[in-house]
């Protein structure tokens, strides 16, 4: 355990990154701009499109924009429910660590500001695609859910969250020059406000877990586990709905087996997107076995060796 003048100072830089990397939404991430329609969005990286050989390039280029649109909208709520569950726990320092306070304040008001960019965004998406696509996740219905459970698992989620939008932005969305330029831009400016959010997450997360007895994680630890499960209901969704979406707008129908080739395409795609990169992050790995039994760990890995 780190004194907590330690703790203080990693508020602090944090603070101190926020200032440096602010940013505004039309002055620097949007610029006048609109998305590049001729360009993928999400890279193969993440979208594993070009797994899917079958498809024409152009369909494959649709198919990252449709990806890349949900991603878009994931994160917009998925902020939802960070920013009420930091909100809940900034109360830790309420009376306490001022600097800690202000950090954790600068975090909630950077995911509002990007909850808002991201609702621009599905704006201007939309006006560049066919009708029908469909995200139907209410963010405060999703986000009451979420509450509901363990803040101790709660904030295990949302560390993963934190780090997998590092690892996308700097191991694949960075490196792909055939991204629409703004789509590139969007989490490039996104990912320099993400960086604080998982430093804090990881001062956070064990604060929490001093609070519990071997009882209270046990249960948490079940929490989290289902949390997982609930992500991956909505991702077998949203991956079914992007799909249908996908074979209503292309020229030519794709026959059954073709439909259920893309469909676990896209599922597996978006079970690494939202749930591996995060899960087997070494940070992720690393804090969870400080804060979890060895039976506890093989409970996680069993459930999401389960998923798939
Ligand atoms: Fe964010
Ligand atoms: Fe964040």
């Amino acid at each position: 355990m780190q004194s907590p003048h330690v703790e203080t100072e990693h508020y602090a830089k944090c603070i101190e990154i926020s200032q440096k990397v602010r940013w505004d939404i039309d002055k620097d991430v949007i610029r006048g701009r609109e998305f590049d329609f001729s360009q993928k969005f999400l890279p193969n990286g993440l979208s594993r499109i070009d797994q899917l050989d079958f498809l024409k390039t152009d369909e494959q280029r649709f198919l990252s924009q449709i990806q890349g649109r949900t991603y878009a909208n994931m994160f917009g709520f998925v902020e939802r429910f960070i920013v009420a569950k930091i909100l809940e726990i900034s109360r830790n320092h309420w009376l306490g660590d001022q600097i800690a306070l202000e950090a954790l304040i600068r975090f909630c008001d950077e995911e509002m500001k990007h909850q808002e960019l991201f609702r621009r965004i599905e704006k201007m998406i939309e006006r560049g695609m066919p009708p029908g696509y469909s995200f139907r996740w209410d963010p405060n219905e999703v986000a009451a859910a979420v509450l509901s459970k363990s803040t101790w698992a709660v904030l295990g989620l949302i560390y993963q969250i934190e780090l997998f939008t590092q690892t996308h932005y700097k191991e694949s969305i960075e490196l792909d020059d055939n991204l629409s330029g703004l789509y590139k831009d969007l989490f490039l400016f996104h990912w320099k406000e993400e960086v604080t959010h998982a430093m804090m997450d990881e001062l956070e997360w064990p604060i929490e877990d001093q609070k519990l007895t071997p009882e209270e994680r046990e249960q948490a630890v079940t929490d989290l586990i289902e949390l997982v499960y609930d992500v991956d209901g909505i991702l077998q969704a949203q991956a079914a709905a992007d799909v249908e979406y996908l074979s209503r707008n292309c020229e030519r129908s794709f026959r059954e087996e073709e439909k259920k080739k893309i469909l676990t395409g896209v599922l597996e795609a978006y079970r690494w997107q939202y749930i591996f990169t995060g899960t087997t992050h070494h940070r992720f790995t690393e804090l969870l076995s400080n804060l979890t039994t060895e039976g506890q760990r093989q409970r996680i890995s069993s459930a999401l060796a389960k998923i798939g």
